[in-house]
């Protein structure tokens, strides 16, 4: 049972483990991208039918550019496939579909896909599910901290109006709000340039099962931990007993 009441808004996850997967069976890297991209298909759905309002997956990052081109093109065709071959389930669910990053390094045949799908689904309300493709957390910050030297350059902007709030407006990551909870798969404890900015107060989960093995009754383990943490944000805790009455609704899962 997870607390209706409580869940983290935005869930960030770190899909890590694909590779590993495979050569554990002495396979190919690129058959365990493929059985990862059938966990990407049911936690989807298991985080639409739980109700998360964000879904944020680190699905490519800039920095895995440099793995070996055949790698790199079965991730790219992958990612095509997963785009046709869910865009109904998205459209039909409510789910709005984003991506963050440098999108303008994907190859043309995720682009052709990706792009009339953010667009169609733009007006989808339910959960948003960002694909953080091409993705740095340290690119981005830089990405914001260029914009506002430029505004400032041209007058627009003061130096004292680079504050905490200006940078966090200029983060397509977190248009969505921060990151409640991020999850990393595969055993690393290592953030590997994730939302860099949003992590600030996001609780972390570490699981070691490999992404392909990922189930939805881990993702509910995670949102279960995360459920009985206490967020301070720098603040001092409640008292113990402050919420000993209320009731408690739960989701059954
Ligand atoms: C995550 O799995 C998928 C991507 C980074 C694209 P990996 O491919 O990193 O798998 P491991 O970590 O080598 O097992
Ligand atoms: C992080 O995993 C990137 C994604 C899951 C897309 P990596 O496998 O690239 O990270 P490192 O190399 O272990 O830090
Ligand atoms: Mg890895």
């Amino acid at each position: 049972m997870i607390e209706a009441r409580n869940l983290p808004a935005h869930v960030g996850i770190i899909m890590d483990g694909n590779g590993r997967w495979a050569q554990g069976r002495g396979d190919d890297r690129k058959a365990g991208h493929r059985e990862g991209s059938a966990a990407v298909r049911r936690i989807v759905r298991a985080a639409r039918r739980l109700g998360l309002r964000a879904l944020t997956l680190y699905a490519f990052s800039e920095q895995n550019w440099e793995r070996p081109e055949d790698e790199v093109d079965a991730l790219m065709g992958l990612l095509r496939e997963f785009l046709l071959t869910e865009r109904g389930e998205i459209l039909d669910n409510g789910i709005r579909l984003n991506a963050v990053g440098n999108l303008g390094r994907l190859p043309g045949i995720v682009r052709a896909v990706l792009d009339p799908l953010r667009k169609d689904s733009e007006s989808n309300g339910d959960m948003t599910l960002t694909l953080a493709l091409s993705y740095g957390g340290r690119e981005e910050i830089a990405a914001a901290a260029r914009e506002m030297a430029k505004a400032v350059a041209k007058g627009e902007m003061r130096p004292e109006d680079v504050t905490a709030d200006a940078m966090h407006k200029l983060m397509p990551s977190l248009a969505v709000g921060d990151p409640d909870l991020v999850i990393r798969t595969g055993g690393e404890r290592r953030i590997s340039n994730f939302l860099l900015y949003g992590l600030a107060y996001a609780e972390l989960y570490f699981a070691d099962v490999l992404w392909p093995d990922f189930q939805p009754a881990d993702l509910h383990a995670a949102i279960e931990s995360f459920q009985a943490r206490e967020r301070r944000f720098g603040k001092v805790g409640k008292p113990a007993a402050s919420n000993g009455d209320a009731q408690v609704i739960r989701i059954a899962i």
